[in-house]
């Protein structure tokens, strides 16, 4: 499966290991899931929020989504590198945890329908493994656990929390398509 295709910001992420095992988490949750690029590329967002804010599964894409949340995570950190009173910010890291942070929910929703690994486990959890399968440091795991509020481990790296707010951000855009008010969510 040719990932880099379906996310061309692979290229710009100059350490090896994270690149590869980028793709290589990709590859490998699609393969699992039986699923070849078109599936993946038409792959919904997330089912439990459109079904709720009654949108059909190709109203919202996952990897449209993906790539918005890696936008918008360099978008936040690139200002922020500037700052002598910043530290250092990984843009490696920011860019490779961003294309992976959803990587679980190919195993977690076939369809629109939930599968037992989401049932019983819930996102985005499986993901920790499917980057330890791929080779990726602990702090990929850690982006993967903390991207959202699902779990309860908070960001502990200035690039795991710029990634909760880029995600949290791509989520609030969807949301206000249906939404007049955000206070309804
Ligand atoms: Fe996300």
């Amino acid at each position: 499966m040719d990932i880099e295709t379906v996310f061309p910001e692979l290229e710009v992420i100059d350490d090896d290991t994270l690149r590869s095992g980028v793709v290589a988490s990709w590859t490998t949750a699609a393969e699992d899931n039986g699923i070849g690029v078109t599936e993946l590329e038409r792959f919904p967002w997330f089912p439990p929020a459109q079904h709720e804010l009654g949108m059909a599964a190709d109203d919202v894409l996952l990897v449209d989504h993906v790539r918005d949340v890696t936008d918008c995570a360099v978008g936040l950190a690139e200002p922020l590198t500037q700052r002598d009173y910043v530290p250092n910010i990984d843009m490696d890291t920011v860019i490779a945890g961003a294309l992976v942070h959803d990587v679980s929910k190919l195993y977690e929703f076939v369809g629109m329908d939930r599968t037992e690994i989401g049932r019983l486990l819930g996102h985005p959890y499986f993901g920790v493994s499917v980057t330890a399968r791929a080779d990726l440091p602990v702090e990929m795991a850690h982006i993967v656990l903390s991207h959202t509020p699902r779990t309860n481990v908070e960001p502990a790296t200035l690039e795991a929390e710029l990634i909760r707010r880029a995600d949290e951000a791509a989520a609030t855009a969807i949301h206000a398509n249906v939404l007049s008010d955000l206070r309804d969510t």
